[in-house]
């Protein structure tokens, strides 16, 4: 018996989220995890990789999705002027277009702005220490700066990442970000370094079980980008 709530209906011109975040964040591992959870729960969705890895360098959620079926397609890069053209034309209706990103940077012209231009929801990935609030500052600054110049801009949540399950800092940073304003998923992507675990994924098919962290993260996000 199942004891999951409905999940959301999605508007008829469908959703665009977005994973940023530093590099080792854990955004590619999840959202094929995602996508292989959302295609299970039928909800009619894709992948964007605006990541262009460098030369010998692996592990893309395009490469990932070449290896194995996620159950949705994914799409590489596009030129970074039409990523918000290509995000609005291949969102599917009624479902969710999730973009992953390289490394996060904010340049005026690079793709993460024009990610941010193009969804509805940016999910800032990151662990759970000092350092990384900055970089929320960071992201938080570049959607107030497309909303200053009028461009659309997405809302901003945050997902803890990359979380030792022994340690209370995740707790702490919840707190933290909370009094600072920001909004913190109930949702969190935990270290996983068995042999099995989602540390050891990339090009694995994926195994989507219910009742997992990952298809409680997959169901918050739909109700989130739904809102
Ligand atoms: N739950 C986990 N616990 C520990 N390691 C993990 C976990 N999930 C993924 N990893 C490993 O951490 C590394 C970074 O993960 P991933 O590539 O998903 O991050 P990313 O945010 O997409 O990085 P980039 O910005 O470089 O694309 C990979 O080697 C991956 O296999
Ligand atoms: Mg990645």
């Amino acid at each position: 018996m199942t004891t999951s709530r409905p999940l959301p209906v999605l508007p008829a011109a469908g959703k665009r989220l977005a994973f940023v975040g530093k590099g080792g964040a854990g955004k590619s591992t999840m959202l094929s995890q995602m996508l292989a959870h959302w295609s299970d729960f039928g909800v009619p969705c894709i992948g964007i990789d605006t990541d262009i890895p460098g030369e010998e360098e692996h592990g893309t959620l395009y490469e990932h999705a070449t290896a194995v079926d996620l159950g949705a397609p994914v799409y590489p890069a596009p030129a970074v002027h039409q990523i918000r053209n290509e995000a609005l034309r291949l969102t599917p209706e009624k479902g969710v277009a999730a973009l992953d990103t390289g490394a996060w940077e904010r340049k005026t012209d690079g793709p993460h702005m024009a990610v941010l231009s193009a969804v509805d929801l940016a999910v800032l990935c990151m662990q759970p220490t000092k350092n990384e609030l900055n970089r929320a500052a960071s992201v938080l600054g570049a959607i107030q700066q497309l909303e200053a110049t009028g461009a659309h801009a997405p809302r901003l949540v945050i997902l803890l990442s990359m979380v030792d399950p022994r340690a209370a800092s995740a707790d702490d940073m919840d707190v933290s970000l909370a009094e600072a304003g920001y909004t913190v998923l109930r949702s969190r992507f935990h270290l996983s370094n068995g042999r099995d675990g989602l540390a050891q994924s990339f090009g694995e098919p994926v195994r989507v079980r219910e009742g997992s962290e990952m298809d409680s993260m997959a169901r918050e996000l739909l109700d989130v980008v739904a809102r």
